[in-house]
């Protein structure tokens, strides 16, 4: 079979997702490509019905070893009928323990053809300039490995007549998934560095930050991603949350060690 287009679908907050699912759409080279991106609080539903001539990548970062579960509601508006697709996972150097596991499930369930998968490294959302995890990941190896990934998943499918006639792809992971409780809280605002450009607002995935004559951030709603940390023009977001300053300071002394991507492919 031959593949036309690629569809881009991630949820990437801190954008190393969408990097890594681009880099192996650009290895399988194809004559066209369609990004959906499923970040911000925008509603968005597609029927891909069974298309032939297309694959998925669909790219979720690890949150507590599963699949965030914003990723997970809005991934559910996405259907198809048999469409490839190919799971990828993106975690912050420690552990994707179920995520790729549940995120193929969630894919088959929703009528994709898992063909392949991939779990890629990229800086942990909590890496910060004294307490750097996987600092600038995913860099040029991964990257490489990406990219290859991507050809080689092409080179596969372009051997047979259709996709359903391969195995669904095995990964890692257990069935039930982890239980994971995910740390409530949200980043603060330093009144003094913040020139109220709502830029953050802009940043937030789950729609919880407001700007009027301050920042104002419902940690009801907060899944503590740090994109706007990462965005904020004049470093004015910052995370005063117990629980997270020990998990990041546990992330830099125990998981410093370079892991690598691993990538499913029968
Ligand atoms: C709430 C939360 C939980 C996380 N849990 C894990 C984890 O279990 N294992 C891991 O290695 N990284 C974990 N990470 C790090 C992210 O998976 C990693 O930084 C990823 O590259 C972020 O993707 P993005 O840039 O697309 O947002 C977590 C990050 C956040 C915000
Ligand atoms: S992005 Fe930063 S400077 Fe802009 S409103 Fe938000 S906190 Fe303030
Ligand atoms: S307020 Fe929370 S959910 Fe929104 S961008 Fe900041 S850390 Fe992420």
């Amino acid at each position: 079979m031959k593949i036309n287009k690629v569809i881009l679908i991630y949820f990437s907050p801190t954008r190393t997702t969408k990097q890594i699912v681009e880099e192996i759409a650009k290895g399988m080279g194809p004559d066209s490509t369609e990004p959906i991106d499923l970040t911000l609080p925008m509603p968005t539903t597609s029927d891909f019905g069974d298309r032939t001539d297309s694959i998925a990548i669909v790219g979720v970062p690890v949150y507590g070893g599963r699949v965030p579960a914003l990723a997970v509601k809005r991934l559910q508006g996405l259907k198809a009928n048999g469409m490839p697709a190919i799971p990828v996972v993106v975690y912050g150097n420690r552990a994707f323990e179920d995520a790729l596991v549940e995120l193929k499930d969630l894919l088959q369930q929703n009528g994709f053809l898992t063909v392949a998968a991939g779990a890629f490294i990229g800086e942990h959302s909590f890496s910060r300039k004294n307490l750097p995890i996987a600092k600038d990941r995913p860099d040029d190896k991964d990257f490489k490995t990406a990219f290859s990934f991507g050809k080689e998943v092409q080179l596969k499918l372009s051997d047979i007549d259709e996709a359903g006639t391969l195995p669904t792809i095995a990964v890692p992971g257990d069935v039930p998934y982890k239980k994971w409780d995910p740390p409530s809280g949200a980043p603060r605002t330093r009144e003094e560095a913040c020139t109220l450009c709502a830029t953050c607002v802009d940043l937030c995935p789950a729609g919880a930050i407001t700007v009027d004559d301050a920042v104002v951030t419902d940690p009801s709603k907060c899944i503590l991603c740090c994109a706007c940390i990462k965005g904020c023009p004049g470093q004015a977001k910052w995370i005063d949350v117990e629980r997270i300053n020990q998990i990041s300071q546990w992330l830099h002394e125990n998981c410093a060690d370079r892991k690598e991507p691993e990538v499913f492919l029968q």
